[in-house]
């Protein structure tokens, strides 16, 4: 796909560490969009990562900053409309971690510590990044925010831990503070609720793959890839999706409406 349904527009793209990411993937469609953007991630990332490979594909410039840091976003932020002389028209947040998950501590047992360092890295950081956006201005009218989410919010998938929790509040906060961008601003907050994908972050999920197979017999239409989400994101960067806001769309393959599949009947028939 090599529409240029992008060109003329500048954004920021949060969270892309290897070629794994989906943020790496939309970075380079949206590159193929004809649409220009800085990167950026936190500073640990940027060492250990690749990033530096993709912007320099991409022809874009890295900012390293902490997404739970209100100075560092606020920089990004200021730093991209420099860099475009322009306000921004899209920004996509691709950002997640637990460190329940990570350190295997069972959602029955979380440590609330790590409970609260999650819960900022993955669902706080949406609040602050729109607040830096919308106290500066600093959207186009019609622009597009969009974040990522899981089913996993929604219905009980139990290794997911607190990291369910986390993508609940995302939702909840794409939705209310979406009433403003859109009241106020004319800019679109959506997330999207994405089908198991093999990434760093995901691959941090226990029985991550089994997750995939199940979700993969479930859907009608086979899980969607990380390239797949970065074609949607395209769509809801783009000025076809004006209308579009305050939704958690569902980016599954169909997933998240069936009940049982003719494969999982036949797993257990009779
Ligand atoms: N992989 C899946 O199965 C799946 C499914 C649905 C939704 N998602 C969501 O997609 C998004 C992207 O994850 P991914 O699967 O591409 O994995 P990924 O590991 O490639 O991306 C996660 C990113 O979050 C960044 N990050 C962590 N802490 C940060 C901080 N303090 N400041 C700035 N950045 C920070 C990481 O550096 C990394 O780039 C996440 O929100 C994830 O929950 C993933």
């Amino acid at each position: 796909m090599s529409h240029k349904i992008l060109k003329g527009k500048n954004g920021i793209i949060f969270g892309a560490l290897d070629n794994s990411s989906i943020a790496w993937k939309t970075a380079e469609a949206v590159h193929k969009s004809g649409g220009n953007f800085i990167l950026t991630n936190a500073p640990v990332a940027i060492r250990m990562g690749s990033i530096n490979e993709l912007a320099k594909q991409t022809n874009s410039r890295v900012i390293s900053a902490d997404a739970t840091n209100i100075d560092d976003i606020s920089m990004v932020v200021l730093e991209a409309q420099n860099t475009f002389g322009a306000k921004i028209d899209f920004v996509l947040h691709s950002i997640g971690m637990s460190v329940n998950v990570r350190k295997g501590k069972k959602y029955t047992e979380l440590n609330y510590d790590w409970l609260t360092k999650g819960w900022d890295v993955s669902a706080v950081s949406f609040h602050k990044l729109l607040q830096v956006l919308y106290k500066n201005d600093a959207m186009k009218q019609w622009g597009s925010i969009v974040a990522l989410s899981y089913i996993a919010s929604q219905r009980v998938f139990p290794n997911y831990n607190d990291m369910a929790d986390n993508k609940a509040y995302l939702e909840s906060i794409a939705r209310s503070f979406g009433y403003f961008f859109g009241k106020e601003k004319k800019v679109r907050v959506n997330t999207i609720s994405q089908s198991p994908t093999i990434t760093t972050a995901g691959k941090g999920v226990e029985g991550l793959k089994t997750f995939l197979n199940y979700a993969e017999k479930m859907s009608p239409l086979g899980n969607a890839s990380a390239e797949d989400c970065a074609n949607y994101i395209i769509s809801l960067f783009s000025d076809y999706t004006k209308k579009v806001s305050l939704q958690n769309l569902y980016h599954d393959g169909g997933f998240s409406n069936v009940g049982i599949s003719q494969e999982i009947i036949k797993m257990f028939g009779d």
